[in-house]
C-alpha cells in the first residue's frame, strides 16, 4: 500500500466517533511508524535533540518533545478534527481560493496540518509550516516529499512565531498553533496567539478558538467521599465529581479578539476568598478549556494541556476565607499566571 493510502486510513480511524480509544491509540503507533519509516525523526532516539528553547516569550520544547505530542489521543484527534471543521467553514465563507494556513509551532511532523490536508486538495487550501527548531522543519519537509504532498505546502519557515511576520500581500485565513500547558503556562501559546491574530484577514479563524482558564474550588471532604464510594463499590470508572467543583472566577480568556491590553491588565481578576472556604478541606485550582472549534472542547484532564494545576491546597499554600487575591498574566521568558496577596 502507498504510505499516503496507509496514512489516510490511520487517520480516518483515529477520527471516526465509531472508533474506540484502543483503536485511536493504535492508529497513532502506527502512524508514528509510518513517519519514522520516512523521515527517520525517531521520538525515542536517544540522539534525537532533546534541548528547549528558551524564547522572549516563553519555553519552545525540544523536538523530541513536539514528537511525542502526536501521541496524546484526544489532543491530536480533537485538533485535526477542529482544523477540518474550520476549513470546511472558511470555504464557505471565503472566496479566495486557495486559503492560506499557518501552522505555526509545526513540530517534526507538521502533524496538525499533514493529518488536516488529506482532506483537502492544493486547489483548496495551501498549509505554511514555521518553527523555531531548523531539525522540526527539515523533517517535516522530507515527510511532505516522501508522501507526495509538496502540492498543498507553501514555505517553509524557520522563526519566532511570537514575532514572525505574515506577507501583508496574502490574506491569512486560518492559524493553527499549539503551544501551550495547563493553565497557559511555561510555552508561548499566549504571545504567539496575540501576534498572528492581528496578522488574520477579515473573518479569518485560529485554532484553537478558545482557551479560557479559570479558577476552581475543590471541595475535598465531598471528593473524597466519591472517591470511597467507588472503592466501597469496586467501580473505577468515570466518576463525576462536579458536585464538588464551583467555579470562583475566570483568570484568562485567549481568542483572536484578545489584545496586549486584555492580556496585561493588572490585575486581571481580584477574588475575595468565599466566608465559608475552608484552608484545611478547600483545594484551589487553575482549570484550563480548550475550545479547538466549535463543539470540539477538552475540559480539565482531558489532556496533558487541560490538567489541573494546584494553587492553593490544605498542605500547600493554604488561603483563608476572607483573603483578597490579585491575578495578572506574565508574558515574558517564562509566562503564567501570577498572584499577589491585597490583603
Ligand atoms: C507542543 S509542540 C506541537 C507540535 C505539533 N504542532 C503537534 O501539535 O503535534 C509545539 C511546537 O511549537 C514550536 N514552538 C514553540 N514555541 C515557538 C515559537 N515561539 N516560535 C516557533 N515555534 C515554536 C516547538 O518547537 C514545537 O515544535
Amino acid at each position: 500500500m502507498h504510505p499516503r493510502q496507509e496514512l489516510k486510513q490511520l487517520t480516518d480511524l483515529l477520527l471516526s466517533d465509531e472508533s474506540h480509544w484502543g483503536e485511536r491509540r493504535e492508529s497513532l503507533q502506527e502512524m508514528h511508524r509510518l513517519f519514522v519509516d520516512l523521515n527517520h525523526f525517531n521520538a525515542y532516539e536517544p540522539a534525537v535533540k532533546v534541548d528547549e528553547e528558551w524564547l522572549p516569550n516563553g519555553c519552545a520544547i525540544s523536538p523530541r518533545g513536539a514528537a511525542m505530542c502526536l501521541f496524546e489521543i484526544t489532543r491530536t484527534r480533537l485538533f485535526v478534527k477542529g482544523i477540518v471543521s474550520a476549513i470546511h467553514q472558511l470555504l464557505k465563507e471565503q472566496k479566495t481560493r486557495p486559503l492560506q494556513i499557518l501552522d505555526a509551532g509545526c513540530g517534526p511532523y507538521a502533524l496538525l496540518s499533514l493529518l488536516a490536508a488529506q482532506y483537502f486538495s492544493a486547489d483548496e487550501v495551501q498549509f505554511h509550516l514555521l518553527d523555531i527548531h531548523e531539525t522540526n522543519i527539515d523533517a517535516s519537509k522530507i515527510l511532505i516529499e516522501a508522501l507526495d504532498m509538496t502540492d498543498q505546502f507553501g514555505s517553509c519557515i524557520i522563526a519566532d512565531a511570537c514575532t514572525y511576520q505574515w506577507p501583508p500581500a496574502l490574506p491569512l485565513h486560518l492559524i493553527i498553533t499549539e503551544t501551550m500547558l495547563n493553565g497557559l503556562r511555561k510555552e508561548p501559546q499566549v504571545s504567539i496567539t496575540l501576534n498572528l491574530s492581528r496578522q488574520l484577514a477579515a473573518g479569518g479563524l485560529l485554532i484553537p478558538e478558545h482557551v479560557a482558564v479559570d479558577l476552581v474550588r475543590i471541595n475535598n471532604s465531598i471528593k473524597n467521599k466519591i472517591m470511597q464510594t467507588a472503592i466501597d463499590t469496586g467501580y473505577y470508572g468515570e466518576l463525576d465529581f462536579s458536585d464538588c467543583e464551583k467555579k470562583l472566577s475566570s483568570i484568562v480568556t485567549l481568542t483572536k479578539e484578545t489584545t496586549v491590553a486584555d492580556i496585561t491588565r493588572k490585575p486581571l481578576e481580584t477574588i475575595m476568598l468565599p466566608a465559608d472556604h475552608k484552608p484545611d478541606f478547600h483545594c484551589l485550582q487553575f482549570h484550563t478549556t480548550i475550545t479547538v472549534f466549535d463543539k470540539l472542547v477538552m475540559h480539565h484532564s482531558d489532556s496533558s494541556l487541560t490538567l489541573p494545576l494546584h494553587f492553593s491546597q490544605p498542605n500547600k499554600n493554604p488561603m483563608d476565607a476572607g483573603r483578597t487575591v490579585a491575578f495578572h498574566y506574565n508574558t515574558s521568558t517564562n509566562p503564567g499566571i501570577e498572584f499577589e496577596f491585597v490583603n
